[in-house]
């Protein structure tokens, strides 16, 4: 399938699961390789790059197997990773390589990264610095990039002021504290997402976690255990913004994540008046689900940046396009770290809604996409990124004509059946 229709929508309606999550289904079979027995993770991400982390762990001697939608891993405790002589491939997935090169760099024996071409342009420098500061011995293509070589080796606990919000990297830095002498303190200035705070206090782990800071002791053993895994707030977010954007939609969707960390895309939607209600709210394995329920809503505009910006960093290119549907437009800042995601999603977001006629200024930490502007159909391209074809989709819903989506098979990378969840709420 190398290009995709999507037609406008009469209104989306009834009552969908999406995606399980993909930062916490690759969090849980990480830690769970390097726990104690046998953990068994239900509704484990179908999702391409989740897929590369379970292929790399067992390269790395983990057994695991799937059965279904459950993920089964036979822990091989903190220092049981095994070397091996073939390259470790990424696939797509930076989380893979970033979170996983925490625990490599503990475990003695050299092991190389490779990736596709998109990750092969991610920058690694953010993690080799912390990795380094630990005593891991480290190389990467111009000092930044894959192939990343990591020869693993005893660990000395860091304290490390995060120079930039991201959550692969303070996790990187966790996980490696888990393998090294002392107790490792993080201190994060910009809250970003803490699945793997929670996840490793799941499997027993002693962690400190203060308002800006995180503290995690190294040397001890974690047990596994049974988890499942809530749908994936940021898949839930296109169909959320579908349903907003649609006249005469309603739609419930069903076990969704809403840890808030990654829910400020909600929270944001709300002050602009959108009518979103949360039903059914429990706890789950540490982390906050429930239903979400959402309404065609007459939305006002936004101004988003600062702090705001990681915890809504993978939902900006759907509310770029939700932009063009607001009263007074969505100007986004201090996001430069879009430029360096699956693809330049700054640039592709401004391509893509210019190619189906929308005006958009475009800076080097944003975008301003004014209100009140009809999209007209057209030709848009995913860049080869996930987040970006399912955004188009949804302009494709409400846009005048269909919008021909090139290379939409990318949606795999996080959530497979996406096209056939929209076939089947559309109308
Ligand atoms: C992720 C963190 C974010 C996000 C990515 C998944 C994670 O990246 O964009 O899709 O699972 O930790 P950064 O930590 O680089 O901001």
């Amino acid at each position: 399938m190398d290009r995709l229709q999507i037609k406008p929508a009469q209104r989306l309606s009834g009552v969908a699961a999406v995606a399980a999550d993909k930062s916490i289904s690759h969090r849980l079979a990480m830690i769970a390789a390097v726990a104690e027995g046998p953990t068994t993770i239900h509704n484990f991400a179908e999702s391409l790059d989740c897929q590369s982390t379970v292929e790399c762990l067992r390269n790395l001697g983990v057994r695991a197997e799937r059965d279904k939608s459950t993920l089964t891993i036979q822990g091989r405790g903190l220092h049981g990773l095994q070397g091996c002589s073939r390259n470790l491939d990424a696939g797509n997935s930076g989380t893979t390589v970033r979170l996983m090169s925490g625990l490599l760099a503990g475990s003695p024996f050299e092991s190389t990264f490779v990736g596709d071409q998109s990750l092969s342009r991610r920058p690694m420098k953010r993690i080799i610095e912390p990795l380094r500061q630990f005593g891991a011995s480290i190389e990467a293509k111009d000092g930044n990039y894959l192939p990343l070589k990591i020869r693993g080796s005893d660990l000395n606990a860091v304290d490390f002021t995060m120079p930039i919000p991201s959550a692969q990297v303070k996790s990187c830095v966790l996980l490696a504290g888990l393998l090294a002498r002392g107790v490792t303190k993080v201190r994060e200035p910009v809250v970003s997402r803490n699945h793997t705070e929670i996840a490793l206090a799941e499997f027993g782990a002693r962690i400190g976690t203060m308002a800006d800071s995180i503290e995690v002791e190294g040397g001890q053993a974690l047990r596994g255990k049974e988890f499942s895994v809530p749908g994936d707030p940021s898949a839930a977010a296109f169909f959320i913004v579908a349903a907003l954007a649609v006249p005469n939609s309603g739609l419930r969707l069903t076990g969704i994540g809403l840890n808030p960390t990654r829910t400020g895309y909600i929270s944001l939607l709300v002050k602009m008046q959108a009518r979103i209600a949360i039903t059914r709210l429990s706890v789950a394995n540490g982390e906050s689900i429930g239903d979400v329920g959402v309404e065609f809503s007459e939305l006002e505009g936004m101004e988003i940046g600062g702090s705001w910006i990681p915890n809504i960093i993978d939902e900006i290119p759907v509310l770029a396009v939700l932009g063009t549907r607001t009263q007074g437009g969505i100007r986004i800042r201090d996001a430069a770290e879009l430029r360096a995601k699956e693809s330049d999603r700054i640039h592709a977001v401004a391509t893509n809604l210019r190619a189906l006629g929308a005006e958009v200024e475009e800076y080097p930490d944003g975008l301003f996409v004014p209100g009140g502007q009809r999209l007209r159909g057209g030709v848009v391209d995913s860049f080869g990124d996930h987040r970006i074809a399912m955004a188009f989709a949804v302009a494709g819903l409400f846009a005048e004509a269909p919008v021909v989506i090139q290379n939409p098979a990318c949606v795999d990378i996080s959530f497979p059946g996406f096209f056939d969840l929209l076939n089947q709420v559309r109308e």
